[in-house]
């Protein structure tokens, strides 16, 4: 059969099959059931929502050889006709194309006659807020003094465009979106209906890009069909919509988790040896992003999450590795980067710097707070973290994240540049034990402390604070400030904008008072020779590591060097 008809033949025949307008169904039929049928509304709402297929079934209430009833017998001459479009006393114009004043002069003529016997005329204005000013002015004559027995029905997307005067004499119903769920349980009847063989995850992909309209996602169906044939797996879906699987979105929030910036270059650069669209990438993260942060929020069983069932433990899962705070920081980073590779050239460059900012987004803030906390600067509010507070069960995991960031980072800046803290199980704080005062940490060395006067000037800038997190250390020497990095973060360095570096060496003349050279270095992990035990002691005696263990709570479980297992 051909498949151009799927939307067509599956058209609510009745008011009870009409998905998710039960607010609207509801009413007409009881208007119908206590003869108080008006002569005007007004059925607003996107398209593919059900206003066409509601205002036809509506007419084929009041005109069925049964009716006036709410449930039409779509046996009779008059369903039949109503059905099949051929009905004489059912008019659909619609206005996108009939503006003009003649076709409303015309309708009104059609109107003034008294339809047959015991029947209604039935006008539906599709694309009503279309009709030229001359147009609504006639139809709003027609509206002041109804003619018995006409009922007009204005489907429009755009209700507020409607002018004032006809909307005043109309009842106003406005369709809603159609869930999630509810899409996705009509494909599957329908599916079935046409012996179908369709995967839960095909049809959940089908669903999700129908975005609340169900006509919109019975074509994609047909599309499917006509791709797959009568088989249809959830691969050859996403395949024929370009949606990034899963996989991808699982591999995204691992590298974020586990702050690996590799493993986000690396996905970068497999979408794009597979010739993926960076900004669809793009935007499906935002997506899975927003589902983790409802999941954070509400919970992963929320209608507010389009995702099957069977995906909503996995979205459960990776949403409680977070905080809502966090969670809404990557929300915003990929707000952005769409933004930009949205305006700007070079996509790649763009997306890689989205990814390595959530990459490093959980270190930074808790290591500026835990930073001017350990200079002393106290801050108005002891904690911004209270916003995860508000769900229990994430406090104890998020604080445990947070720690251990704080930690690692805090290794990067001690006198042992090229060490770092496995994350390690943290024990919760006690609250009276935060309060307590800090230890002052005797002055970290000369190197240490001018990076952070650097760090801190730039404190506004996301991009050079995450960029110079990675810094394994710098010194001024002939007139130049020395950045160094070690060799695994060189696509780092060479990713760094002009006008970034430029900022860099402006405030790097503030800082020091006198114009510098800026020079980025990379250098091998050093120290490399230094045995284990030795590289712990250094650690353990580290003031800053020494207060950021008292501050957390934690321990020092290992210590190794950056890229060591
Ligand atoms: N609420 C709904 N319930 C069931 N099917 C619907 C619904 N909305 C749309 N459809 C399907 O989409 C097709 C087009 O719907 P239609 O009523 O013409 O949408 P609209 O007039 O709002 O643009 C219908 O034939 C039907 O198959
Ligand atoms: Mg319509
Ligand atoms: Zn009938």
């Amino acid at each position: 059969m051909s498949y151009k008809v799927i939307a067509r033949k599956y058209r609510p025949q009745t008011f009870a099959e009409i998905v998710g307008q039960q607010h609207v169904t509801r009413t007409l039929a009881n208007a119908i059931e206590s003869g108080r049928v008006a002569h005007a509304y007004i059925f607003s709402g996107v398209r593919g929502v059900g206003k066409t297929t509601a205002a036809r079934v509506l007419a084929k209430c009041l005109n069925c050889a049964k009716g006036p009833t709410s449930e039409p017998d779509n046996t009779c001459d008059s369903c039949r006709e109503i059905s099949a479009g051929t009905s004489l006393d059912v008019l659909e114009i619609d206005a996108a194309s009939n503006r003009g004043i003649d076709q409303i002069r015309e309708l009104r003529e059609m109107v003034r006659y008294a339809p047959a016997a015991a029947r209604y005329k039935v006008v539906i204005l599709d694309e009503a807020h279309q009709l030229t000013d001359e147009a609504s002015n006639a139809l709003l004559k027609t509206l002041e003094e109804p003619p018995d027995r006409v009922v007009f029905i204005l489907a429009t997307t755009r209700a507020e465009d409607l002018v004032e005067t006809i909307k005043s004499r109309a009842q106003l119903f406005q369709f809603r979106l159609l869930t999630f769920r509810e899409i996705s349980d009509q494909i599957e009847k329908i599916a079935k209906a046409e012996n179908l063989e369709i995967d839960s995850g095909a049809v959940a992909v089908l669903a999700r890009a129908a975005e609340g309209s169900l006509r919109d996602g019975l074509s994609l169906l047909e599309q499917a069909i006509a791709y797959a044939g009568d088989t249809i797996r959830d691969a050859q879906v996403r395949e024929l919509l370009g949606v990034v699987a899963e996989s991808t979105l699982d591999e995204l929030v691992g590298a974020i988790e586990t702050q690996s910036a590799e493993r986000a270059l690396t996905l970068v650069h497999r979408l794009i040896a597979d010739g993926q669209n960076l900004r669809h990438f793009c935007r499906e993260s935002i997506r899975h992003m927003r589902n983790l942060l409802v999941a954070r929020v509400c919970g992963a069983d929320s209608e507010l999450i389009a995702a099957p069932e069977q995906e909503r433990p996995r979205l459960a899962d990776q949403a409680a590795r977070f905080s809502e705070e966090d969670l809404t920081r990557f929300f915003n980073i990929l707000l952005s980067t769409e933004d930009d590779l949205r305006r700007k050239p070079d996509q790649r460059l763009h997306l890689e710097l989205g990814l390595l900012k959530m990459v490093n987004a959980q270190r930074l803030a808790p290591l500026e707070e835990a930073i001017s906390e350990l200079r002393g600067e106290h801050r108005p509010t002891p904690s911004t973290h209270s916003a995860s507070a508000a769900s229990p069960s994430g406090v104890r995991q998020a604080q445990s994240v947070r720690s251990s960031a704080a930690a690692a980072a805090a290794a990067r800046m001690a006198p042992v540049p090229e060490s770092n803290v496995s994350p390690a199980p943290f024990q919760p704080t006690p609250a009276s034990h935060t309060a307590s005062p800090l230890p002052v940490p005797a002055s970290p060395p000369q190197r240490v402390a001018e990076l952070d006067r650097v760090k801190s000037a730039l404190r506004n800038s996301r991009l050079l604070s995450s960029f110079l997190e990675h810094a394994t250390r710098c010194e001024t020497e002939s007139g130049e400030f020395r950045i160094f990095f070690s060799t695994e973060n060189r696509t780092l360095t060479e990713m760094l904008p002009r006008e970034a570096m430029e900022r860099l060496r402006t405030v790097v003349h503030q800082v020091f008072g006198q114009p510098l050279r800026v020079c980025v270095r990379l250098e091998a992990a050093r120290g490399a020779a230094t045995r284990g035990s030795e590289l712990r002691a250094r650690f353990e005696e580290d003031p800053i590591v020494r207060a950021m263990l008292e501050k957390f709570g934690g321990q020092i479980t290992r210590v190794k060097r950056p890229g060591e297992e």
